[in-house]
C-alpha cells in the first residue's frame, strides 16, 4: 500500500507507474477501469502525450466492464468515458483499442472479450475499486467468477453510481465484466482509491488476513504485483473504520 498526502498526488503516481512500465514495454496491453478515481489519473497521462512525456502509439488497451442494453456512444457508457477523458487525447490507433460492447448479445461478447484476452494478458491493470469492494464489476458474491460474465448489480453500487445518472431508475442493472483470472493475469496491477466511501473496503482489504468474494478485492492480495495507492485521508478513515 502506498498513502500519498493527496488524491492528486496519488493519481500524479499512478500516471507516473504507467508511462515507466510503458517505457519498459512499448507495447504494453492496458486494462483501463472507468469512474471517478481514475479520471484524474487519465488527465495526467493525456497531459504528459501533450507534452512528449509518453506515448499511446504502439499500446493496446481494454476497458474492463460495460452496462449491459447500451452502445458505445451511450453518454454513460465506459467506452465513451475512456473515449472522451483519455483516448481522444492521447494517440492511441483505433484498431488497438478493444471496447466491449454492451448492446451485443450477452454470450457472443462475453466469447469476443474471453478471446480476446486469451490472446493477450494484460502488462497493466489500472483499477479502482467499489465502495462495497466491487473491482471491475465483479461484485460479492458465494464465488469468484474467473472469466468474463454478465452481473446484476448489487443495490450498493446502483445506489454509488446514480450519480452519474440522472435518476437512480435509469441506471442499468445489468452489465458486463472482465473476470477475476482476467485481473489476476495482469502482470502488473495498481488500484487507486480515494474518499470515505472507500474506508469499509480498503479497511477489510488490509485488516482483514483473509481472501474472499464477499470482498472482490481481497482476491488482489493474490496477484503477483500490485500496488493499493491511497491518500492520507482515505488511510485514515480506514484505519478509524472498525474503531
Ligand atoms: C465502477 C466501475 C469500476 C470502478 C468503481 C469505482 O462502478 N465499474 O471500474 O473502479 O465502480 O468507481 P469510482 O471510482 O467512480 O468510485
Amino acid at each position: 500500500m502506498i498513502v500519498t498526502p493527496s488524491f492528486f498526488d496519488s493519481s500524479r503516481l499512478v500516471a507516473s507507474i504507467i508511462e515507466a512500465a510503458i517505457l519498459e514495454k512499448p507495447d504494453a496491453f492496458l486494462g483501463l477501469a472507468t469512474g471517478s478515481s481514475v479520471l484524474e489519473t487519465y488527465n495526467f497521462l493525456s497531459n504528459d502525450f501533450q507534452i512528449g512525456r509518453t506515448n499511446f502509439s504502439t499500446c493496446f488497451a481494454i476497458n474492463l466492464d460495460e452496462y449491459l442494453g447500451i452502445d458505445n456512444n451511450h453518454e454513460k457508457s465506459s467506452a465513451l468515458f475512456l473515449h472522451k477523458n483519455f483516448f481522444s487525447k492521447t494517440n492511441f490507433i483505433d484498431k488497438n483499442v478493444f471496447l466491449i460492447d454492451g448492446d451485443n448479445d450477452g454470450e457472443s461478447e462475453l466469447k469476443r472479450i474471453s478471446d480476446h484476452l486469451q490472446n493477450r494478458s494484460l502488462d497493466i491493470l489500472v483499477l479502482g475499486v467499489g465502495t462495497n469492494g466491487h473491482i471491475g464489476f465483479n461484485e460479492p458474491n458465494d464465488w469468484f467468477i474467473a472469466s468474463p460474465h454478465v452481473v446484476s448489480l448489487s443495490q450498493e453500487t446502483i445506489e454509488a453510481n446514480s450519480r452519474f445518472f440522472k435518476d437512480i431508475d435509469d441506471v442499468p442493472r445489468k452489465c458486463i465484466t472482465v473476470g477475476i483470472r482476467d485481473i489476476l493475469n495482469a502482470r502488473k496491477i495498481i488500484l487507486i482509491a480515494s474518499g470515505s466511501s472507500k474506508a469499509d473496503a480498503i479497511h477489510k482489504l488490509f485488516i482483514d488476513d483473509c481472501i474472499t468474494p464477499r470482498l472482490p478485492c481481497s482476491i488482489l492480495k493474490l496477484g503477483k504485483d500490485v500496488s493499493v495507492v491511497i491518500d492520507s485521508e482515505l488511510a485514515f478513515a480506514a484505519a478509524l473504520n472498525g474503531n
